[in-house]
């Protein structure tokens, strides 16, 4: 399991001392949710935050893009090189062509799908993507309760991948903690996304390895 943590909920006036100690706490990713205040009713990092967090992570980004304005803010951070960038299926006009422009970058391509979207939806996608980001909360905020049936989209979701032979990694997002890893992991995810578990815990390190298993 690949633990990915979500600065969101990091004290953002220690920003620099937040990353440094997941980073060295033995993240492999570092998640970072820009919001634009209209997809989700929350704002959060610009370009100029990015920059200087691609500076000091000695770990590769995973960008999550949660805005309207999809193909806008591809270009904007695309210079930053993050290992992942996230796109919602739910924001996209044209889904496949803001995928191939990810990957013209040399960024690894993802879709992200909100709580209500159906996982059937991304069938002809599959083969196109380096990852799927299934949400487990509605977007915008952190330490909110995971979504229960998340756990059967992300099991169809794995069905689909296998049926279709897609090299694609499964990341879920929202409510993730040592409570639930082990049904997530059982159910076929990749990688884990936690911000207020992480975050919360004084002991970083530990927190993480609790989600490695
Ligand atoms: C929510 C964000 C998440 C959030 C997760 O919109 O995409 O990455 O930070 O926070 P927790 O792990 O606290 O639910
Ligand atoms: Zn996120």
């Amino acid at each position: 399991m690949l633990v990915a943590p979500s600065i969101l909920s990091a004290n953002f006036l220690y920003l620099k001392d937040e990353v440094i100690s997941v980073c060295e706490g033995g993240a492999d990713l570092l998640h970072i949710d820009v919001m634009d205040g209209h997809f989700v009713p929350n704002l959060t990092f610009g370009p100029a935050v990015l920059q200087g967090l691609s500076e000091i992570s000695t770990i590769p980004l995973d960008v999550h893009l949660m805005v309207e304005n999809t193909d806008f803010f591809v270009e904007l951070f695309a210079p930053l090189k993050p290992k992942y960038m996230s796109v919602h299926l739910e924001s996209c006009k044209h889904l496949h062509r803001t995928l191939e422009r990810i990957r013209s970058f040399g960024i690894s391509p993802a879709v992200v799908i909100n709580p209500h979207s159906n996982e059937e939806d991304l069938k002809y996608i599959l083969n196109d993507v380096d990852m799927v980001l299934v949400m487990s909360v509605n977007p915008g905020f952190g330490a909110q309760s995971f979504i229960p049936f998340s756990l059967e989209k992300i099991k169809n979701l794995k069905n689909l991948i296998l049926a279709r032979n897609a090299n694609c990694l499964i990341e879920v997002d929202g409510g993730v903690s040592d409570k639930n890893i082990s049904l997530l992991k059982d159910g076929g995810i990749d990688i884990a996304v936690a911000g207020s578990y992480i975050f919360g815990a004084k002991d970083r390190r530990s927190a993480i390895a609790s989600l490695k298993i």
